[in-house]
């Protein structure tokens, strides 16, 4: 039997004889903050539905609307695209104060009260409450952004954390929340954190929680899988990125969820096999913030770090703090495919690269005498680890209008990545090569038309 698969800019799949039904994931490829906002942008535009699966306000992205910009932490990105619902899924952390706050931002710039009418919120995500950003408002060891992302994550592992399906259950449940405000305060006082909460204000916070969302809280997982069922596409949308996922990053500097593609359709409370297309996005180059080792990581001070940070404005969306800048480490961007299968790379940032005399990759890591080209498994022996580089002839710096030019002329003349100048184009191919995935975007700029897609690929729209 043969399928014919016909993909048109706002609809679904069809194919004759067979139908079936996408959920296309995107995701970091490296350690979070490689400007996934733009692509998610441009899937959500093809999407009816966009879903984040896992993490909390630890991400932020940046979303266009007309001419202004909003930084968001938890609403997904197909906030912009009217036609696309949207869901904080089953594994993620909540912080509902925060929530509310993104809201508002939204509803000053576009009139719009999303929640419960295509925002929702799944009833199994763990809320972030007050003794959470507390209780990690002690970390000295991670770097963590200090939302209180890894102690709701480890309230739901110790199975005494609250969803926003238990609310309800225990809101007028006095013993609980005496019991429950107890072992908090108990947690702070052990991490010298002082200020303690009362039982009362617990019980306020959740009644507050119930009345501001009691019309978004749904069972996401179903009205997902309905959707999937009803031939809609679906985008799950990562947060972070690979090399910070809790089982298989850089151990212990990472975050508290699962941020690989394994993760996705759980998170979302679907099965795997929903999934076509898994989509990595990575930076031209490589930043990382927190701590943690980095091993192709450069001076901020001076030469291309400092470059990549001035120019690349590599200060963290949620944060504020200045990224970590070093060169692109073919060697985490394997790792992270071993685990994601990516079937394509969106490479962001290239232009950032301009104005550098020479760009280098890293290519393999020395340690103790020997050669590896795979990650070793501990941050220990990571941090040991010394970047083996290629050398590359750099590019010369161009304007944002001219690389919007070129992005211009890459559709106009259908061209794809023919538009690149030959040097800029060596190092995407060497990317690809090294990498073994095919680059089928690359951004060049901030502007939504500064991107330049593979011809007949996904972004060729
Ligand atoms: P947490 O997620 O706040 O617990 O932080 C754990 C580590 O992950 C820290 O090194 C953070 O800087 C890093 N991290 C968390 N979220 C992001 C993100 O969205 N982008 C980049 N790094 C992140």
């Amino acid at each position: 039997m043969i399928f014919i698969t016909i993909r048109t800019k706002y609809s679904n799949t069809f194919s004759a004889g067979r139908r079936y039904v996408p959920a296309t994931v995107i995701l970091g490829a490296q350690w979070g903050d490689e400007g996934k906002g733009k692509a998610i942008d441009q899937l959500a535009a093809n999407s009816t539905w966009a879903v984040r699966f896992q993490g909390g306000n630890n991400a932020g992205h940046t979303v266009v609307y007309g001419d202004t910009t909003l930084k968001l932490h938890q609403i997904p990105s197909g906030i912009s695209s009217q036609h696309c619902s949207m869901v904080l899924g089953d594994g993620m952390v909540i912080d509902p104060w925060v929530l509310e706050e993104e809201l508002d931002r939204w509803y000053q710039l576009s009139g719009e009260r999303p929640e419960g009418k295509r925002l929702f919120i799944s009833e199994r995500a763990s809320v972030i409450l007050p003794f959470h950003r507390l209780y990690d408002s002690a970390d000295k060891v991670v770097g963590t952004t200090g939302r209180g992302i890894g102690p709701a994550y480890r309230d739901r592992i110790e199975r005494v954390g609250i969803r926003f399906a238990d609310i309800n259950n225990i809101v007028d449940d006095v013993e609980y929340l005496q019991n429950t405000t107890k072992r908090m305060n108990g947690q702070l006082e052990s991490v010298g954190v002082k200020p303690s909460i009362e039982w009362e204000k617990l019980q306020s916070d959740l009644k507050w929680i119930l009345e501001r969302y009691s019309d978004s809280i749904k069972p996401t997982g179903l009205m997902v899988d309905f959707a999937l069922k009803n031939d809609e596409n679906v985008l799950l949308e990562g947060a972070q990125g690979a090399m910070l996922d809790i089982d298989q990053g850089t151990y212990p500097y990472v975050t508290s969820s699962v941020t690989c593609r394994a993760n996705a359709t759980h998170g979302a409370g679907i099965h795997a096999g929903h999934v076509e297309q898994c989509f990595g996005i990575t930076k031209a180059y490589t930043t990382r913030v927190g701590n943690g080792p980095f091993p192709s990581e450069l001076s901020l001070e001076e030469g291309p770090g400092m470059h990549m940070a001035k120019v690349g404005n590599e200060f963290g969306t949620t944060t504020g703090r200045p990224r970590r800048t070093g060169w692109l480490d073919i060697v985490a961007l394997k790792e992270s495919n071993r685990l994601n299968g990516y079937s394509g790379l969106v490479l962001t940032k290239l232009d950032v690269l301009g104005g550098l005399d020479e760009i280098k990759i890293c290519i393999g890591y020395e340690m103790e005498g020997k050669l590896l080209h795979m990650m070793p498994t501990t941050s220990v022996e990571l941090a040991k680890c010394e970047p083996i580089y290629e050398t590359h002839p750099g590019f010369e710096a161009m304007t944002e209008t001219e690389w919007i030019e070129m992005a211009n002329k890459s559709r106009v003349e259908n061209i794809g990545f023919g538009a690149l100048t030959q040097d800029m184009l060596n190092y995407v191919r060497r990317i690809e090569k090294l990498s073994g995935i095919p680059i089928v975007s690359i951004g060049v700029g901030p502007d939504r038309d500064a991107s330049i897609a593979s011809i007949g690929g996904p972004f060729d729209i």
